[in-house]
């Protein structure tokens, strides 16, 4: 399996930004755990605060060949891009929208995802561990190819 694991905007401060929420596991640790738990998996890891750097990536692994699937923490993005869906859209291969806390469990404004419904599916909740069910899920789809 190719795995594109994305990270968006503030999400390059885990470990050091609001702490009793997000943990205290940095970013470059959240990744190296990947890399440790499924050695078989060739995964690529992309951070940015811009939305328009994280729409290119997609275009980037699109054009490249596709792959897998995608493990997307779009971050505030997920409650109001539309330009980040539509590129969720227009590639091949599945996203699956992940997020540390439990965003139904928080403020009005992260109870709406407008990434979601372009989504294969959603995992909230979990704090790390949301990007290793990510990463199983898209393990574990029917289709998903190499
Ligand atoms: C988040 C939840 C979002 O509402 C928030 O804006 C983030 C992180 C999470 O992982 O819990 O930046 O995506």
């Amino acid at each position: 399996h190719e795995i594109l694991v994305m990270n968006g905007p503030n999400l390059s401060r885990l470990g050091r930004r609001e702490p009793d929420i997000y943990g205290d596991v940095t970013l470059d640790a959240v990744n190296a755990g990947l890399r440790e738990r499924f050695p078989d998996v060739a995964f690529t890891f992309f951070q940015s605060e811009y939305e328009g750097a994280l729409i290119e990536e997609l275009y980037r692994v699109e054009d490249r060949g596709g792959c897998s699937g995608a493990v997307l923490n779009a971050g505030a993005l997920t409650h109001y891009s539309i330009a980040l869906r539509d590129a969720i859209s227009a590639v091949g291969f599945p996203v699956i929208e992940v997020h540390l806390s439990n965003v139904h469990a928080r403020e009005t404004f992260r109870h709406t995802s407008v990434l979601a419904a372009v989504c294969a599916g959603v995992i909230s909740g979990f704090g790390v561990d949301s990007y290793r069910l990510g990463v199983e899920a898209i393990t574990h789809m029917a289709g998903a190819e190499s």
